[in-house]
């Protein structure tokens, strides 16, 4: 890397202030350039915890590294002096961004196979935030086939990476698998930040956002129901990214084990029929409603009112048709912009210009669900947009990074009907 164009990353180093950057070391000579890293973090303001793997220590002192974080280096999964003895779950909720850097093949492989022997592996288990891995090892380790399938599977999960570069190595051979320059991860993480502040540039300032998330509960009896496999995730990321780009929110969600964001005003539901009854009530005050949520389609006709008993070998339920909120409501006379999904198994986009159509809908965001990854109940998710005259595809990525592009589409679409 020529010194000029060093220079210029150094002059073009913006703030990370109120950024928490968790960085993970893993063992590999390029762990030296991690002290360099630190450095850079936080001399742009971020505040940053480091993990590292006991391989790790081999190649710099838990010392250096928190004498340059200025926090406790953590280390070991099971830690008696943490706060309540789980390092792991404290520090993903603290991370707005996670960063592994050196990303050996040995840890590659534990995350793309879900093994969590350590607390950086254990922690990339529970981490929701982000994830970047910046790769390093010996060019042979790189190639090697084992290695590229599990970067591709990790890459098609959501997790991004930087590097590596092309170049000799401290083993005396040249090729691909130097760890990229902390002065070049450090740039990416400010972009990361960068992108997502200029999402949030108040795009939807003074907008008033209705958002429904999660799953419905139909119930059988008392104590049975029927439901579907949403955790919320997609909604609540979208709600998170419409308050920080300005909007004010209003979050109706189904049954889930997520915490609502701050600053929203949350109304819990059940059944499609409670959330149907929350939101068309709520849609004549709001600018944008986006219907995340996986409504029932069918629901019990008769809820039994004690516990069904276990009498023949065999049973049937009758369903009915729920109403549909997104049909419902744009057949209201003023009615808010109207985002739907469309959760399909096959046809993505056959089904969802259907209802785009039928629903008398703004904008649809179609997602593959039932796959191996995305969809349901998964940290990442892709989404295959259409409006009247347009479509816009968001390949896999975070929730939270789609939520915050979807958000921009639907503000700028938004604004063109004004
Ligand atoms: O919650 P996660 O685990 O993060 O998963 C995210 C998700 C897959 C649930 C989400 O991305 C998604 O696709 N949500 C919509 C799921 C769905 O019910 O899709 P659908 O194709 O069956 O319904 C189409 C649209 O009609 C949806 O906007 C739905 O909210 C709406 N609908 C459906 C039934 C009904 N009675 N009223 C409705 O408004």
């Amino acid at each position: 890397m020529s010194s000029a164009f060093l220079f210029h990353l150094e002059r073009s180093l913006t703030m990370l202030t109120n950024t928490h950057i968790l960085l993970g070391i893993s063992g590999g000579i390029a762990a030296y350039k991690s002290a360099e890293l630190i450095r850079l973090f936080k001399k742009n303001g971020a505040d940053v915890r480091v993990v590292m793997t006991r391989n790790a220590t081999q190649f710099i002192t838990p010392l250096t590294i928190k004498a340059l974080s200025g926090e406790t280096t953590y280390i070991d999964l099971f830690d008696a002096s943490a706060d309540n003895g789980m390092d792991h779950i404290n520090l993903a909720r603290w991370a707005d961004i996670f960063i592994i850097a050196p990303a050996s093949a040995n840890m590659i492989a534990k995350m793309n196979h879900g093994l969590a022997d350590d607390l950086l592996s254990t922690l990339y288990l529970a981490a929701t935030c982000p994830i970047y891995l910046a790769p390093a090892m010996n060019q042979a380790m790189w190639s090697k086939t084992i290695t590229q399938n599990n970067i591709a599977s990790l890459k098609h999960q959501g997790v991004l990476t930087i590097g590596p570069e092309q170049g000799s190595q401290a083993c005396g051979e040249t090729g691909f698998g130097r760890m990229s320059e902390p002065l070049v991860i450090c740039q990416h993480l400010i972009d990361h930040f960068a992108s997502l502040s200029s999402s949030q540039h108040n795009s939807l300032a003074n907008i008033k956002v209705l958002i429904s998330a999660g799953p419905t509960r139909e119930a059988l009896d008392p104590v049975r129901y029927i439901t579907n496999r949403s955790s919320g995730k997609m909604g609540y990321a979208i709600a998170e990214a419409a308050i920080k780009a300005g909007a004010e929110v209003t979050l109706v969600s189904g049954p889930v084990t997520l915490a609502a964001p701050d600053n929203c005003t949350l109304v819990s539901v059940e059944s499609a029929a409670d959330m149907h009854v929350a939101v068309i009530s709520r849609a004549h005050d709001h600018n944008i409603y986006i219907g995340a949520a996986a409504v029932a389609d069918y629901s019990p006709t008769l809820v039994n009112p004690t516990k069904i008993k276990k009498h023949s070998d065999s049973t049937s339920i009758i369903l009915n048709k729920t109403k549909d909120i997104l049909a419902d409501l744009t057949q209201l006379d003023a009615h808010p912009f109207t985002v739907g999904f469309a959760a399909e198994t096959n046809n993505l986009s056959d089904y969802a210009l259907d209802k785009l159509t039928t629903k008398k809908l703004d904008m649809i965001a179609a997602n593959v669900v039932g796959g191996a990854i995305g969809g349901f109940d998964s940290d990442v998710n892709a989404l295959h947009v259409f409006w009247g005259s347009g479509e816009q595809f968001f390949p896999m990525t975070h929730k939270r990074i789609l939520a915050e592009q979807l958000i921009e589409l639907i503000a700028i679409r938004y604004k063109s009907t004004l």
